[in-house]
Parts: C-alpha cells; structure tokens; sequence
C-alpha cells in the first residue's frame, strides 16, 4: 500500500496535560489549542487544585489566557475546551466528590501518592485515608485518574509502576469494584496486561515520549535532562507493548500527551525536574509512533475516539489534518519570560499538522 500524503482526524482531545499557571499559561495554552480539542488539565498547581471552586477560576485563568494568547493560534482557541482534574488528598470529602460529580467541567479527581513525582507532596499518604471519597466518586460515577508508581525508595525506579499495580491497585479495585479508573501514562507491558486483562471501568493514557523513546534515550552521549519524565522511560521490550497497545484498537487505551514543561533553567541542572514537553508537536509525534507501526489507520480513535467514549463526551465534529512534510523540532519554546525545550528539539518529524502553529510565536 502507498504511503499516505494526507491524514484527516477527528480534533484530538489530551486526556492528561500539564498547562501551570501565570505568567507561562499563555504560552502553554496555546501550544495545545493549536491542535487539541478538549484536554483534561492536571491540579498539581502550588497549591494544588483541591476544591471545586479553585478548579473554577482556574479555568476561568485558562480561558483569559487563551483569549490573550499568540495570534496565530487565533483560529483555533475557541475550540479549545479545558476540563479540570481536581487533586485528591487524604482530606478531600464526600462533599467535595458530590459537588465535583455536579459541575459538568470537572471530569476526574487525580491520585498522586504523595512523593511520587513534581508538585506530589500533598498528595495521599495512605489510600486507605481516602474511603470516604473513593466511596462518593464509586457512587457519583466519577473517574480517578492515577499516577500509578509506588513511592518506597526501597523498590528500583524501574519497577515502580509494576510494584504499584500489586500492591495498591489491585487491592484497590477489590475495594471499588464500581470505581472507573484512568491509569495514566502506562509505561511497562505489566501495566498494559493489567489494563488489558482487568475487569470492569477501567482504561489507560499513553504519551508520545513512552511509544518513541526507551531509557537508553536518557543517556545517549551523555545525560538527556529533557528525556526525562515520571514514570520515567524504561526497557525497548516495554516500549513495544505500549506500541502495541496503543495502534491495537483496544477503547481502553488513549491519547494523554501528560506534557509537562519546566524551564530549560529547571531541567539542566542538578536535581532536574521531571516532565516532557510535547504538546506543540503532540500529534506529529503520536502519528511518527503509528506509522512506525504501521497503524495510522487508527491514529483518530486513540486520538479523539476513546478518550471521548470513555469519559462520556461526544466524539469531536470538528477535523484537523496532517501533511506528510518535515518539520524540525523547535530548540525552544517561549514560557513565561523564559523558555522550554521540546521533546526531540533539534530533531526532525515527519508529519506536519497544517495551518496550526508548528513554529515557537516569537517571544
Ligand atoms: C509531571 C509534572 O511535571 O507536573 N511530570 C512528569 O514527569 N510527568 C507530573 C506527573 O504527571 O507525574
Ligand atoms: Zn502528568
């Protein structure tokens, strides 16, 4: 079969997207709007997004800063459509989870055991401290999305997610049968067996960085700070499962880049922070993954099909189309007063998504 010079997919919607807050939120908002049609938005904030009311304003902040972001993403921004995650903690309540079930803008509460990655360290000590809201969101239908890595320094960073799915997930499912889960960014074949093979309302993000890259990425020719993210890259065997899961057509598995952008000062250097940032080249890496895989042909529903269907949302009527034409990698992106460096700067795509910004506004 000839190669595709076209593709044509519904708008994809990022299921797990780190946009911050101030002064880099124009910047970071209209790097997704480019592109993304919906995109559920992540509460580890400073302090984090814990109340329905803060998940309010901060979309309202979101939505200003897209009215006020780069003209070039102009045609595109009012179909951006931010849904809000809040952060659960030991202390969120019944009330909490009832009110959240209420406001059709927030779609999930996310889980980050506390310590596990950036911003985490108000996160859950213990999840059986959470029975209350766990038993409300079981009941109210809400989903908990999951940062699924065990945070006990005695087990290797590698094993962590596979450790996780053990000794709390599963113990956890037995708990709340009912409760409908999103594990977010699978990066090992455990995970995919387990979300493949388990019962009940359960599905899974992947990113573009856990489908191209494996760890040997985070040493080639040295120390590769922007490669880095949590749960971090691991072995080539996982990566291919997670390629394989992802182009399989399988509803549970779909499309959250989880771009996480810190800045180039707060990547490159001692104790770097984790997190990659992809969202301005979201789609072209997801679509490099898939043809690599020969598997375009179900690029849209890992895009803009399951994540919809899962989360209970109307597919997008909206298109977005890719032409076969490089396109080099930008070496930074503006962010705030300073910048950010892509994931693959320097590097070139083979999927350019048209008339959406594929070049950093100038700063
Ligand atoms: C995320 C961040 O920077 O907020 N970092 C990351 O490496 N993925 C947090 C997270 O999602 O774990
Ligand atoms: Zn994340």
């Amino acid at each position: 079969m000839s190669k595709p010079e076209e593709i044509v997919l519904r708008r994809p919607d990022d299921w797990h997207l780190h946009l911050r807050d101030g002064e880099v939120l124009g910047d970071t908002v209209s790097a997704s709007a480019a592109s993304i049609g919906r995109a559920l938005v992540m509460p580890n904030l400073q302090p984090p997004i814990v109340t329905v009311d803060m998940a309010h304003a901060y979309r309202d902040r979101i939505l200003i800063a897209l009215k006020h972001s780069a003209p070039s993403g102009a045609a595109t921004n009012n179909l951006f459509d931010p849904f809000m995650a809040l952060y659960l903690t030991d202390h969120t309540s019944r009330e909490t989870v009832a009110e959240a079930s209420r406001a059709h803008d927030v779609l999930a509460f996310k889980l980050y055991p506390a310590g596990a990655t950036t911003h985490s360290e108000h996160g859950v000590t213990d999840i059986g401290r959470c029975t209350e809201a766990l038993e409300e969101m079981e009941k109210q239908g809400v989903v908990l999305c999951i940062h699924g890595e065990v945070t006990d320094p005695a087990v290797d960073v590698f094993d962590r997610e596979a450790v996780f799915i053990d000794r709390v997930l599963i113990p956890l499912r037995k708990r709340f049968p009912g409760l409908r889960i999103v594990l977010e960014h699978l990066t090992t074949a455990q995970a995919v067996s387990y979300v493949e093979e388990a019962e009940g309302d359960i599905a899974a993000t992947i990113t573009p960085q856990h489908l191209l890259l494996n760890r040997n990425s985070l040493f080639e020719g040295g120390l590769r700070p922007h490669a880095y993210c949590l749960p971090v890259l691991k072995r080539e065997r996982h990566r291919q499962a997670l390629v394989a899961a992802a182009t399989s057509g399988n509803p549970r598995f779909f499309m959250g880049t989880d771009s996480a952008p810190h800045s180039q000062a707060r990547k490159e250097v001692d104790c770097g922070c984790a997190g990659c940032f992809t969202a301005p080249y979201a789609i072209a890496l997801y679509a490099k993954a898939f043809e690599e895989a020969n598997a375009l042909e179900r690029l849209d529903d890992f895009c803009s099909g399951h994540g919809a269907d899962f989360y209970q949302l109307p597919r997008s009527t909206e298109t977005v189309r890719l032409r076969r034409e490089s396109q080099l990698v930008a070496d930074q992106w503006p962010f705030g007063g300073q910048r950010v460096v892509p994931l693959l700067a320097g590097t070139r795509l083979e999927w350019t998504l048209i008339g959406s910004q594929s070049v950093p506004p100038s700063a």
